[in-house]
């Protein structure tokens, strides 16, 4: 059986990726993910310069998700070179997240690649951080600008991450349609109130809701975009048991990222997926991860 997944060139050892923003932000984290079975690593997204994020509460634990506001706290690319460095002895590929302003992503990129990561994510949809993320993610043109920038600034394949927070995701992946492949989704905007103190519970008042109450919106804009689209897909949100990433393979994902199920699950969680999805290839009789991507998709 042959779990491997190719995605622009970028051959991963299983279609299971670690998610940006989850015990990713350290070298030695990341390794430890790697170790731990996944295929492939995506950073904490990266900006210009070092910054703290919002304060505390920035997560809160609901009944089905999380909804968080971390506000993009990160150490800067200038601080991130030797992070990339321990990450890549994990043996698998390394996709550097990046998030900025229009014009900064294609710097961003250029040193990414520079440190030694095997892609780029571009973080087009961070939902809780004004100027940044979903306001790029949510206009067609500012889209297909910084994807037609940072393509010309590097070498390395580009992958773009849609907010699922739009009228109509199929609208804006086809402005991403010059990426090597989409991601989706990234969280979905919402907010909890504490009956008590009656007021929003995180400091930032809204924050990206992730988790397994987001699978069935992330299986849908995988789902719409599959059937409009030739590209490849790696689907994210709400990925906790083997089912899960089936359900995203055949609404036409090509690979999957894993988040909030290593809250949920632990580090044991990318091995026990897997081997839950080599057991439903054998009774399906699947040799590989592409005979069944896409067979939901009518
Ligand atoms: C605490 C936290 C931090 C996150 N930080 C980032 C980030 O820096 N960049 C990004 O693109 N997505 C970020 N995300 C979104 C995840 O990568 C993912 O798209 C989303 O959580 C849905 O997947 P999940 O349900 O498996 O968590 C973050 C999510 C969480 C829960």
């Amino acid at each position: 059986m042959d779990l491997t997944v190719k995605i622009s060139g970028i051959e991963f050892k299983n279609p299971l990726i670690l998610a940006s923003g989850i015990l990713d932000e350290q070298g030695e984290t990341m390794l430890r993910i790697a170790k731990a079975g996944a295929g492939g690593i995506v950073t904490k997204s990266i900006g210009m310069e070092e910054r703290a994020g919002y304060n505390n509460p920035t997560v809160v634990d609901l009944e089905h998700g999380l909804i968080n506001a971390v506000g993009l706290a990160n150490p800067g690319i200038k601080n991130f070179k030797e992070e990339i460095k321990i990450a890549k002895k994990g043996n698998v590929p390394v996709i550097g997240s990046i998030f900025g302003k229009v014009d900064e992503f294609p710097y961003l990129a250029k040193i990414m690649e520079n440190y030694g990561v095997d892609g780029i994510e571009l973080n087009l949809s961070c939902p809780h951080v004004k100027g940044y993320g979903s306001e790029i993610g949510q206009d067609p043109d500012a889209v297909e600008d910084v994807i037609n920038d940072v393509k010309k600034s590097v070498n390395i394949p580009v992958f773009a991450k849609l907010t699922p927070n739009v009228t109509d995701i199929v609208e804006i992946a086809k402005s991403a349609g010059k990426a090597d492949a989409l991601v989706l989704i990234n969280t979905v905007r919402a907010i909890a109130i504490d009956v008590y103190a009656k007021k929003p519970v995180l400091s930032n008042l809204i924050g990206g809701y992730s988790g397994p109450g987001i699978k069935p919106i992330g299986l849908r804009a995988v789902y719409d975009v599959r059937k409009e689209m030739d590209i490849p897909i790696i689907g994210v949100g709400g990925i906790l048991t083997w089912k899960d990433a089936v359900e995203y393979i055949l609404a036409g994902a090509n690979a999957v990222q894993i988040g909030s199920g290593l809250y949920y699950k632990g580090i044991n969680i990318f091995k026990e997926i897997l081997s839950g999805i080599e057991d439903y290839m054998i009774k399906e009789n699947f040799s590989k991860i592409e005979d069944f991507s896409g067979l939901a998709v009518k």
